[in-house]
């Protein structure tokens, strides 16, 4: 039941209102498509996502007796059909769980290198990488990981054990349809040339010039969904779905085998916790630097009296970027996969080491980053996260990926779903940034069967061993910068969800040697002070898109769905 009632709500819709008239991107003639929540607490569960059709499958389930992990399961399989720029049954991901005694574990269902994979693949004779091999068609595609995730999450944790009842929202919406937003038309309609460039055969997703409001019809996914409801991993790794997988990357250069795909596996890991001003924070180890550089930022920040400054103020600011250069400056050296390479994680997140790390921070000026010869970050919001806790008190924080906007834009013809582009996330070459300006080394270098490191950083935050915070975002390597700022809006600066999730925000990843501010909600002053000050600040669009939930002091939760996009809460 909504809290009416509380004055502090009706300040929060307020907030959230007359910023998203501002923010909004949406033409103001287009009638919206669905009805779409953006704040909202209520006082059992809640379940935040990017499409208000995921939010929905997410929160029957949880109606209908299941907890946090079911309503997870349902709303990746749902996000696979009524999202599918970025939600995915050809990609991977990362789940964040606590259940509601404080019990923490993480799951990896990162991509992997097929066997056939090797370090020099995307170079050229030159040796210098040929960026379309790593992030369009084929040979961009890392042996996806989602429906062994899944099964493994749903094994381990379901409360219902009813399989075919999480997977049936998604059928049901592949079979018959469902409204496309004007976003998602549009971004289809955009995107029209390079699905045509990286397909042979007709999809779906070029098969008309498409409207906000169009009904998208996805038979063959439906099919293929009904397969893994029947046969749960065995229908997606072995049988029809992986001779169509593998039909389709003889067609289309790309190397994965059945024995890859056979050989996938999801995996399990111990999270990265650490304190931060008395509150423990939960997040994803590697393969994963989110965990990693979220502990680093805020170890190196701690030292520093954040609340008494002003919020947004060019010390603010200054800061947060300074940490940030810090931490994704070891991100590029020391991360990788941990199966495969020996990443120093206790000494990353040592507090005396962080200590250190600061210890030519000037609280006037920056030195910069050596070299800012690295290419600029893509602007790209298609990941996705969603955030969700049930009636006992579980959250599961979770993010998953094709990487790019639809992914390698190669569908599997037959089947109905696209193939990621994740093998761009490795360090094709060392010192040589991938799609988000990202640098690498040996520790990210490819190698079969690895794991491409990640910067998805799936959070939850406890206070006093009670759950507080459940929270994460897409959008490259400004994922792990704007979930510190969410965390962060909330500890140093005691906000709502709602204003920790549409506050503006701002990234520096160390190369190239910029700090970005989104467009709107900053003064273009603030971008002087810190030029002033030896930054390299600059405007840029939009950064991240946020879900989360905060847990309130009487027992109630807060959603909060990113204004930036379609997202939708819904919670009873
Ligand atoms: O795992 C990663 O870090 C990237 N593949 C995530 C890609 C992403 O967030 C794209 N845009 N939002």
């Amino acid at each position: 039941m909504f809290k009416n009632s509380n004055i502090y709500i009706a300040i929060i819709a307020i907030f959230t209102i007359a910023i998203y008239s501002c923010r909004t991107d949406k033409p103001s003639e287009q009638l919206p498509i669905y009805e779409i929540t953006k704040t909202m607490v209520d006082d059992s569960a809640m379940v935040v996502s990017a499409h208000p059709i995921a939010s929905q499958a997410g929160h029957d389930i949880m109606r209908d007796g299941g907890n946090a992990v079911d309503a997870a399961i349902s709303v990746q399989f749902t996000l696979a059909v009524c999202y599918p720029i970025a939600g995915n049954i050809g990609g991977g991901g990362f789940l964040v769980y606590r259940d509601a005694d404080g019990t923490t574990n993480t799951l990896d269902y990162r991509e992997m290198a097929p066997a056939a994979a090797f370090d020099n693949m995307y170079l050229d004779e030159k040796g210098d990488p040929i960026a379309e091999k790593s992030q369009n068609g084929g040979l961009a595609v890392g042996v996806p990981g989602t429906v062994a995730g899944m099964y493994a999450a749903f094994e381990k944790y379901s409360k219902l054990k009813d399989w075919k009842k999480l997977i049936a929202p998604a059928i049901d919406a592949a079979e018959n349809g469902f409204k496309l937003t004007h976003r998602q038309a549009m971004l289809m309609n955009k995107n029209k040339a390079k699905f045509d460039k990286y397909n042979t055969d007709p999809i779906v997703f070029t098969s008309r010039e498409w409207r906000g409001g169009d009904l998208l019809v996805q038979p063959k996914l439906a099919t293929t969904l009904k397969l893994i409801s029947e046969n749960g991993p065995k229908g997606f790794y072995e049988g029809i779905v992986a001779d169509q997988i593998v039909n389709q990357m003889k067609k289309s250069g790309g190397i994965i085998t059945h024995a890859d795909l056979k050989n996938y596996t999801a995996k399990w890991r111990k999270p990265i916790t650490f304190d931060y001003r008395g509150h423990n924070i939960i997040s994803m180890p590697p393969p994963s630097s989110g965990g990693i550089a979220l502990a680093q930022i805020f170890g190196m920040v701690e030292n520093y009296d954040l609340k008494s400054m002003v919020y947004h103020s060019k010390e603010h600011l200054h800061l947060v970027a300074e940490a940030e250069r810090r931490a994704f400056a070891d991100r590029a050296t020391h991360l990788g996969d941990s199966d495969f390479y020996n990443v120093p994680i206790s000494g990353l997140v040592d507090k005396a080491y962080l200590e250190e790390r600061m210890s030519d921070f000037d609280l006037e000026k920056t030195e910069g980053s050596e070299n800012t010869e690295a290419g600029d970050a893509k602007e790209s919001l298609e990941t996705t996260h969603f955030s969700i806790v049930d009636v006992e008190g579980n959250a599961v924080s979770m993010t998953t990926t094709l990487n790019g906007g639809y992914g390698s834009k190669l569908v599997v013809a037959e089947a109905g779903f696209l193939l990621n582009n994740e093998m761009d996330d490795f360090s094709a070459k060392p010192g040589t940034p991938n799609m988000f300006g990202l640098i690498g080394a040996e520790a990210n270098k490819i190698e079969p069967g690895k794991r491409m490191l990640s910067s998805m950083t799936p959070t939850i935050v406890e206070k006093d061993g009670k759950l507080l915070l459940v929270c994460g975002t897409p959008g490259g390597s400004t994922i792990i910068t704007s979930v510190f700022q969410a965390v962060s809006n909330v500890i140093d600066f005691d906000m709502t969800a709602t204003e920790a999730v549409q506050s503006p925000r701002f990234h520096h990843q160390w190369l190239p040697d910029v700090l970005i501010l989104e467009e709107v909600g900053f003064d273009s002053t603030l971008i002087t002070d810190l030029n002033e000050m030896g930054h390299h600040a600059k405007f840029r669009g939009k950064l991240g898109k946020v879900e989360a939930i905060k847990a309130l002091a009487n027992g109630d939760l807060e959603g909060a769905a990113d204004i930036r996009a379609d997202d939708d809460v819904k919670g009873f």
